[in-house]
């Protein structure tokens, strides 16, 4: 299966969002310690731009109303997001991040308060 680079993981600063624009598709790229997570930019809820919220814990707050997903599985944690943001599998060869290109992005199926 073919992959798409989105950048190398030395390019990543800790807790600090990456914006990468490839193949149509704008993610968030975000390195937590030695763990990286790729999300969709958009926030679900309206404008927001996720690569421009500030990360708190495993929760990216959208800089926008101050909602929160988590970045592990893109469930929405703080209201006023109450739909999942999609997230991407990571695929790491050697310093490169990437992910698959026909992959099923692992969305959240459970929104906010619905249990
Ligand atoms: S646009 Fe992101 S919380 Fe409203």
């Amino acid at each position: 299966m073919s992959r798409i680079y989105l950048c190398d993981f030395e390019d990543l600063t800790p807790e600090e969002p990456l914006l990468v624009e490839v193949e149509g598709l704008e993610l968030a790229v975000i390195r937590k310690g030695d763990e990286v997570f790729v999300i969709d930019n958009q926030c679900t809820h309206g404008p927001g731009s996720l690569s421009e919220g500030d990360l708190d814990g495993y929760t990216i707050i959208c800089d926008f109303h101050d909602g929160g997903f988590d970045i592990r599985t893109g469930e929405p944690v703080i209201p006023p997001c109450m739909v999942p943001v999609r997230t991407y599998e990571v695929e790491r060869d050697a310093g490169a991040i990437m992910i698959a290109r026909e992959a099923e992005a692992v969305t959240c199926a459970r929104k906010f308060g619905s249990g």
